[in-house]
């Protein structure tokens, strides 16, 4: 039952939702992209997990589409990488159906998703009361081994080994109470515990005004921005008010945070040292900022603008990545079934 390479599976869900901007490349899709070189990566565009929000199905069929490209034209592989659409596996519908009955309220009820729907009263559907045992079934149905989440994920992927702990001993003969030795060999028939990877060593990536980069405070820098689109957003980045001629820190400096993350360690001591140096305005720096981006996204722009004007080339990538996503799935599901006490299944 174990993958047949000795590579660890690695597993991630994206939410279609708009544009990315500069936050999101740096702080989720690169470092995504990089795990791919070790792992058996696997990343699906969460369109269910949209559904508890969305209401437009245009948007929701663009904006998936909008996530694959995105992944594909900052450089995913499809052959090497396993990319899907969520809703491709309808097994995820029905491992979540028997996570549910063997997980209580009151985990739920602690979800810091449930919380902050609460906290802001956002619309508290039942489709996000359940959300943490869809997103348990997205990792728990592909034996995943690894998974790759931010801090506010953190909660919800404790949540899914919770899940598979709770699925274990109900129908496995796992022990009940006291900590799981995860040190443990996997028994191969039974769900499989996954890691979660956080990637708190990620630097949340500033916007315009200094705060975190967000699409909610519209401080933002989109991914695919056009020519005159990414001038205009950098030239708008908010700056202190030394003058020209004195010495600048770089330090505190939110166009020098964005220049780090797109130069090389060489073009960043020269523009410290012309910082330090004074003599040079924000202005200069900008404009080298923007001819760093500009030299990185463009091809990137390009291949997103190509893909998107392809949606069946698109939509077969995914159905392609769908096929090669079930084929995991389904045994797992089987397996599953079988310890339950359901038939087996023609489709399985
Ligand atoms: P937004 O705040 O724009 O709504 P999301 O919350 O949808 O962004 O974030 C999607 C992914 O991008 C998450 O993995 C998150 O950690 C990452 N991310 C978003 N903004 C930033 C940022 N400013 N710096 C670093 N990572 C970010
Ligand atoms: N909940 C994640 C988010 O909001 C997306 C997601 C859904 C996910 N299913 C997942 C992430 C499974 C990792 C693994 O960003």
């Amino acid at each position: 039952m174990t993958s047949p390479s000795a590579r660890l599976r690695s597993l991630s869900g994206i939410k279609p939702t708009g544009q990315p901007h500069w936050g999101n490349y740096f702080g989720m899709i690169r470092p995504a992209l990089q795990l791919a070189h070790d792992h058996d990566a696997m990343y699906f565009i969460a369109d269910y997990h949209a559904l508890t929000a969305v209401r437009d199905p245009k948007a929701l069929a663009e904006d998936s589409r909008g996530i694959a490209a995105t992944m594909l034209a900052c450089g995913l592989d499809p052959v090497q990488t396993i990319v899907w659409r969520q809703s491709d596996v309808p097994e995820v519908l029905e491992l979540t159906w028997l996570l549910s009955c063997a997980t209580s309220l009151g985990l739920l009820d602690r979800a810091h998703s449930v919380k902050d729907a609460r906290a802001k009263g956002k619309e508290l559907n039942h489709g996000v009361y359940t959300y943490p045992v869809l997103m348990a079934a997205d990792i728990l149905l592909y034996d995943t081994d690894v998974v790759p989440v931010g801090k506010d994920q953190k909660q919800h992927l404790e949540m899914a080994r919770d899940m598979a702990t709770f699925v274990n001993v109900a129908w496995f003969g796992h022990q009940a109470g006291g900590t799981v030795d995860d040190s443990a060999p996997w028994d191969g028939k039974s769900l499989k515990r996954p890691r979660a990877i956080v990637q708190d060593n990620v630097a949340v990536v500033p916007g315009l005004d200094g705060q975190k980069m967000s699409k909610s405070y519209g401080n933002y820098i989109a991914v695919f921005a056009s020519p005159k689109e990414l001038k205009q957003r950098v030239m708008a980045i908010q700056t202190d008010s030394t003058p020209l001629e004195e010495p600048k820190n770089p330090d505190t400096c939110n166009v020098f945070a964005l220049y780090k993350l797109l130069a090389t360690a060489d073009q960043v001591q020269d523009l410290r040292a012309k910082y330090l140096g004074g003599n040079f305005g924000y202005g200069h720096a900008k404009l080298a900022l923007l001819a760093v981006a500009e030299a990185h996204f463009a091809p990137m722009r390009q291949r997103y603008a190509e893909l998107m004007a392809k949606p069946n080339d698109l939509d077969a990538i995914l159905a392609d990545g769908a096929v090669r996503a079930r084929a995991i799935a389904k045994p797992v599901v089987a397996r599953l079934r079988q310890a339950i006490g359901l038939p087996a299944h023609p489709h399985l």
